[in-house]
This record gives structure tokens, sequence and C-alpha cells, in this order.
């Protein structure tokens, strides 16, 4: 992690890697922006990179076109020997780790995160998959990266929204798991990078510490992560994942959520304020648009979840810094706590 890193890439990969070929997979928005600096440091060091583009946006993470990767690999000759990179945002770190964990069973994946949201999240963890026109990351796999390399400097060119929304993400962890960070955001003011450096390197920590108790997700411990989330998916499935960034509908998902803790786990009234008015300084949306179809997040909700005698697995907190996973919360609770967004 650092400033300057692009140019140095081939310099850290050779640390880690003793390998040649690699696929780097990047979207067109971020290769014309990166993919030269990094193609040209591998191959003056040796590397035999080829660069495999793919449209940006969501409706690229399909399993059709991740085949269409591991063609063009194949034609490039690229084998078990091989790596891929990913250089991109969240989308591109999933479909270019699901590639690099069926290519020959399996090579290793470089990430190069390019969005705040794929520093602090998306990169750390190891899941990686595609979506499918049922709903989002329903095909994958979990295979870690051998390597992320985060270069600050690239979230230069990082829109606002795409930048506020990393946000929501970093708001969620302090919450779940890391009180003084929380206030640290409180007094946040946009700045220097070292201390944005800091906050991402503590992010990361805190996602990597969760993860490592429960890797794949099975034990309850993983799924603390998902606070905010249940409602946060149902509202971006409602505005056809368009109205709404991820990070933006998971501050709309945030709020419902903690209205739901006060109801159910006895968070303080003051501490829900604090948390709504921390998103609100970072620009992310703590109620919906007056017209927005609030039935529609309710269907989303019912597709998503199962709801076992009316009531559903749900992450709470109690307060902040801390979270847990009850069961005994209502579809009407959450109804209600939607109603109110
Ligand atoms: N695997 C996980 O644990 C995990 C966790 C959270 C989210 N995700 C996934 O991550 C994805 C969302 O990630 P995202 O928000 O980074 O979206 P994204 O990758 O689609 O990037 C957002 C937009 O920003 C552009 N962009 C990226 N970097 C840029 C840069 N440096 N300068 C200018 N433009 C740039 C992209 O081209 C894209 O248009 C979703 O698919 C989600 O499912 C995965
Ligand atoms: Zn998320």
């Amino acid at each position: 992690m650092g400033s300057g890193l692009v140019e140095q890439v081939s310099k850290r990969l050779r640390k880690y890697l003793a390998r040649k070929s690699c696929a780097i997979i990047s979207d067109s928005n971020v290769a014309p922006l990166f993919a030269d600096r990094i193609t040209q440091s591998l191959v003056s060091a040796g590397f035999e990179p080829t660069l495999i583009t793919i449209p940006a946006g969501e409706k690229s993470k399909t399993l059709q076109q991740a085949g269409a990767i591991c063609d063009r690999m194949i034609a490039a000759g690229l084998d078990r020997q091989s790596f891929v990179v990913g250089l991109g945002g969240g989308m591109i770190g999933d479909i270019s780790g699901f590639v690099a964990a069926i290519y020959h069973r399996g090579i290793p994946h470089i990430q190069i995160p390019t969005t705040l949201l794929a520093m602090v999240d998306s990169s750390i963890g190891g899941k990686t998959g595609v979506d499918t026109r049922s709903g989002k990351n329903l095909i994958g796999v979990f295979h870690q990266p051998s390597l992320v390399i985060d270069d600050l400097d690239v979230l230069k060119t990082l829109p606002r929204g795409q930048f506020n929304q990393g946000f929501a993400e970093i708001i969620k962890h302090a919450i779940i798991a890391d009180e003084k960070m929380f206030r640290i955001l409180q007094s946040w003011k946009a700045g220097t990078a070292s201390a944005l450096q800091r906050l991402i390197q503590r992010n990361i920590q805190i996602k990597s510490r969760i993860v490592a108790k429960d890797e794949r997700d099975r034990t309850g411990q993983r799924a603390v992560l998902n606070f905010g989330h249940t409602v946060g998916h149902a509202i971006e499935r409602a505005g056809n994942y368009r109205k709404f960034l991820h990070g933006e509908a998971v501050s709309l998902g945030i709020v419902a959520a903690c209205a739901i803790s006060v109801k159910r786990a006895g968070l303080p009234e003051d501490q829900r304020t604090a948390i709504v008015n921390i998103l609100e300084r970072f620009g992310l949306p703590t109620r919906l648009p007056p017209k927005f179809p609030r039935k529609k997040i309710f269907d989303a909700i019912r597709f998503d979840k199962k709801f076992e005698g009316g009531k559903v697995r749900f992450v709470v907190t109690p307060r902040i810094g801390t979270a847990r996973i009850t069961n005994d919360v209502t579809l009407n609770d959450i109804r209600e706590a939607v109603k109110q967004l």
C-alpha cells in the first residue's frame, strides 16, 4: 500500500511470484487510465502480459463474460504457470478472481483495486464470482488473492459519488467493529493522503480479522459484515441496480438496520442519530426519494431471504463498535423500518 505503486508492479510481483505469463483483466474505464503503465512495468521486467478489457459496469459480471475471458486466455497461450491481475473496482476484482479460480483449476490472483470500495472491502476476503439474471453473486468461488496492491494515486480519477460510496462500507466497519474509528470519522476532514492511507489500512485489518475467523462464511461470524445489506441489497434490486450505487443502497440499509437495532437490540437513540449524521456527512443518502416504490423493496427482501416462522437472520448493532446476528427480527420490523426511510 502506498503511492506510485502502479509503476512498480513488476518489482512487487517478482518478490511473490516466480511466474512469467499473465492476463491483466480490466474494464473500459480503467484500462485507458492505468493499463499502459502496468504493462510497461511488467514487460520491462521480463513478464509476458496479455491485456483483456471488458466493458465497464456491473452488467459485465456474468458467466458468459468469464467464459469469453477464459477463451481469450487460452488463445493467448496462458497455462497453469500463468497468473491473473485484476485491475479495476469490485466488478473486475470479482470476475477476474473467479476466472483465476477456475482457469486450469486455479491460478494465482493479483488484485490492483482502483476504487475505494474495492480497497476497503471487495479485494479482501477471497469472495469471487459473477451475477445471474436471478440475482447478484449467485455463482462463485472462494479464492484468496496472492497479493493486493493498493496505490492511493489511482483514486484521484475516481468520480466523487464512487469515492463516497466507499465510505458506506468504512462506516459499516466502524459500526460493527471499531468505535474509535467511528469517532475519527466524526471529525474527518477530506485532506491528507496519509490520513486516508491509515483509514484504508484500518479497514483492511477489520475486514481481514473478521474473515479470518470464518473464511468460508459458515459459522455466522463473517456474516456481521452484512450489516445494512439485507435492506441495502433489496433497495439496489428495487432500483434495478441503476437508481443507487451499492454504497448508497447500503447507506439506506444501515439507517434501516439502526432503526431495527433500536427496537430489537437496545441501540441508544443518540447513537442511531450519530450514525445517520455521519452517513450524511459523507454525502450518502439516508432517506428514500418520496416516490420510490417501497413495495418493490419488500418484494425483493422476500425473494432474497427465507423467513422461517415470519423471522429472519438479521445483523443488529447493540451499540457502536459491536454487532451480532439475531433471529428475532420479523418481516414487519423490516417493513416498518423501510417505511420510515
Ligand atoms: N468480493 C467481495 O467481497 C465484494 C464486496 C463488496 C462488493 N463486491 C462487488 O464489487 C462490485 C462493486 O465494486 P465497485 O463499486 O468498485 O464497482 P465497479 O468496479 O463497477 O467500479 C465503479 C465504476 O468506477 C470506474 N472506475 C474504477 N476505478 C476507477 C478509477 N480509478 N478512476 C475512474 N473510474 C474508475 C469503473 O469503471 C466503474 O464504472 C460489485 O460487483 C459487488 O458485488 C464484492
Ligand atoms: Zn457492500
